[in-house]
């Protein structure tokens, strides 16, 4: 008996379940923005796109296991400014590249960082912070979500502005370690917005700064980088769907507007923006423009992050 294979059918996609790969752990920041999109982008497609995370490595295994999947448009990631730009100069042995690996389908967020410290760390504001970890840089710890990650990346190029390296805490994703900030486990760590607006709304860590030119709207009190003294640290980290290379191009364009549409939904703009996320422009969504961010983000970070390794 020989059984042949059905083509894959592009044309009536999708026909069954999405898997979307969140390469770290629950409740992080990765993991909220995936779920708040996806969750929309399913009722467009009629079909259900279930979250799998997939930890380690910092985001390094799930990013090389979406490379490996089948480009059938039924198994994706959810990658970032880490796992799609910064871990490329801190692995010299990256099982995948993030531009011939890849097809970019859309940009969901941007996410400022912010320097965050426990609640009882003792500096009370930025300078204070800034001459507390120079001065005692052999003794602070800075939580992280593996090498590569948004955070590690984020905290490097800190430390380098700061000319101090604390000892690095890794975790399976921020999640985690804004757990063990909280607990007080940790001394402070970078972290994209979206992670941290519940735990300062809520009293439970300090945030020193947020690290972009403007204010963010949902932590109006928190300062700039350069309003507190520290102008020369600027990050945000974006987070962006990908589908593996050779996915067909009429997949891409589905799971395109899909995302799209969903950034355009009321409820999903409402609740990314009360998480602080800057909602990319429609003309900054498309594959196009994130093939084009994974480049340029590709040739920023390296320079930065050639030397810590
Ligand atoms: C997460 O979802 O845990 C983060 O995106 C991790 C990071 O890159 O810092």
């Amino acid at each position: 008996l020989c059984v042949v294979a059905a083509p894959v059918s592009a044309q009536n996609y999708p026909t069954r379940t999405i898997t979307m790969i969140v390469p770290f752990a629950a409740g992080g920041p990765t993991d909220v923005i995936s779920r708040i999109v996806t969750a929309n982008m399913a009722q467009t497609l009629g079909q259900s796109i279930v979250i799998e995370n997939v930890v380690g490595a910092g985001g390094t295994t799930a990013t090389t296991r979406a490379a490996r999947a089948a480009n059938d448009g039924y198994t994706l990631i959810t990658g970032h400014m880490g796992t799609h730009a910064a871990s490329v100069p801190l692995y010299p042995k990256l099982a995948y590249h993030p531009e011939k690996d890849f097809e970019p389908v859309a940009l969901l967020a941007g996410t400022p960082i912010l320097i965050l410290a426990r609640k009882d760390f003792p500096p009370k504001d930025l300078k204070e912070f800034v001459a507390y970890v120079k001065a005692n840089a052999e003794k602070v710890n800075a939580a992280h979500a593996g090498v590569g990650s948004v955070s590690h990346a984020s905290c490097e190029l800190l430390n380098s502005i700061l000319d101090v390296k604390p000892v690095g805490v890794p975790f399976n994703g921020t999640g985690p370690a804004m757990n063990a900030l909280v607990a007080g486990q940790v001394d402070y760590m970078c972290d994209q917005i979206v992670n941290a607006v519940p735990q300062i709304n809520a009293g439970t860590i300090k945030a020193y700064a947020i690290a972009t030119p403007e204010r963010n709207p949902s932590l109006p009190d928190v300062p700039t980088t350069a309003e507190a003294g520290l102008p020369a640290y600027q990050a945000q980290a974006w987070n962006a769907i990908f589908a593996p290379k050779g996915t067909p191009p009429s997949v891409i364009a589905t799971l395109s507007a899909a995302a799209t549409k969903a950034l355009d939904d009321e409820a999903v703009r409402k609740r990314l923006l009360e998480l602080g996320s800057v909602i990319p422009a429609p003309a900054n969504r498309t594959p196009e423009a994130l093939a084009t961010l994974v480049r340029s983000e590709i040739a920023k970070w390296t320079p930065v992050l050639k030397p810590a390794t």
